[in-house]
């Protein structure tokens, strides 16, 4: 059974390919590559024991898509594709609007012609990569999927919005299945260090900054402020390992081929850790000093955001497994491998 997948060159989807593939379910990875690099097949081609099948193309091109369905016939299709710097997106909401949602809508209309045309005869499965930015600064923690929507920023927004165009096509046609799954913090690395998160630049986020500190691409780690009301006063998160997240996605395809209807889920651990907890953690597993300095709070952080995962536990029979020193130590086993992520040293 083939499953098609969105930017499945990209960090979470090319995770999420090795373990549909080791499944038994067969991955086809549809890519740009605007953010994500030709080697990531390579990669998994060894990882999954064959090269997987590509579809160089972009989600855009909705004629283009069309074809790719009735072409390969996915089971399933899980929607990756899109941006995600929430920086980027303040600085250029225009093009978070036009790729994220233009996206989503391009991918919508291709299933919906496929299957118009006879040739896509099964009812459409859709796995959606959603965030828990769409909760914005929740009120409490634990966070339950109930927990009011709100965007603090353009690429929030269009996670929120693509939230919503889905449980309109859902209401406008039953036979549609879908399955909307929030992620928390991803972070770690497949645990062969043969792939991992590469982000272009400097890196927004901690992990991918810190083992950056470690393995002496940067010479120090700024803390965005010590004074939050948390138990050392720096930000809280819910860290999920990659492969949990990815091996979710997988619980998410089968529950939406096992019977009609859809469902919206947190995918995190339901534990929080702080900035230091995860300094501390990411030294023990590189054995590596990583100096930090305390900077100033960054503009829409949030004190604490962490998961309740009990409706994925009830729903899709599934928990999230890694421990935060487990995280660190795959992430170093990747970082230490390719220093310079998948670009040739
Ligand atoms: C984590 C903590 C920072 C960098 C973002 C997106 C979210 C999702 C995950 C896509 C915070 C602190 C960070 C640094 C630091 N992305 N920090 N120094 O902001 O929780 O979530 O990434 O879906 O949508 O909003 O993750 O890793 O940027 O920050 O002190 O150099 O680390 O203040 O407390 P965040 P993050």
């Amino acid at each position: 059974m083939k499953i098609l997948l969105t930017g499945g060159a990209g960090y979470i989807g090319s995770h999420t390919a090795v373990t549909l593939s080791a499944e038994g379910l067969e991955p086809v990875v549809l890519d740009n590559f605007s953010n994500s690099h030709p080697v990531v097949m390579e990669r998994l081609a060894h990882l999954c024991g064959g090269p997987l099948t590509l579809e160089q193309g972009d989600v855009l091109d909705t004629p283009w898509l069309t074809g790719v369905l009735l072409r390969h016939q996915p089971v399933a299709v899980v929607h990756f594709a899109g941006d995600k710097a929430v920086g980027e997106s303040v600085a250029q909401p225009l093009k978070y609007f036009h790729n994220n949602i233009g996206g989503a809508v391009s991918l919508m209309r291709a299933m919906v012609q496929a299957v118009a045309e006879g040739g896509w005869p099964r009812p459409p499965a859709l796995v959606f990569s959603s965030s828990a930015t769409v909760y914005g600064d929740p009120a409490t923690v634990p966070i339950t999927e109930d927990f009011p929507r709100s965007h603090t920023n353009p690429y929030g927004h269009t996670k929120l919005v693509i939230e919503d165009m889905l449980s309109a096509q859902h209401a406008a046609d039953p036979s549609w299945r879908v399955g909307v799954l929030r992620y928390f913090n991803p972070v770690g690395a497949h645990p062969s260090g043969l792939i991992g998160e590469d982000p272009d630049g400097m890196p927004n986020n901690l992990m991918p900054f810190v083992a950056q500190v470690a393995i002496g691409r940067r010479p120090h780690l700024s803390v965005f402020g010590n004074d939050y009301p948390t138990p050392d006063g720096t930000g809280v998160r819910d860290y999920i390992h990659v492969m949990d997240l990815a091996s979710g996605h997988v619980a998410a395809v089968r529950a939406l081929l096992a019977k009609p209807g859809s469902f919206t889920v947190n995918l995190g651990t339901g534990q929080g850790h702080s900035v230091l907890d995860m300094v501390r953690a990411f030294e023990r597993a590189s054995g590596r000093p990583v100096p930090y300095r305390i900077a100033p709070r960054r503009a829409g952080d949030v004190a604490q955001c962490w998961a309740d995962p009990g409706r994925a536990r009830t729903l899709l029979g599934w928990q999230a497994t890694r421990s935060l020193d487990d995280m660190c130590a795959d992430a170093w086993r990747w970082q230490s491998g390719n220093p310079n992520g998948y670009r040739s040293p």
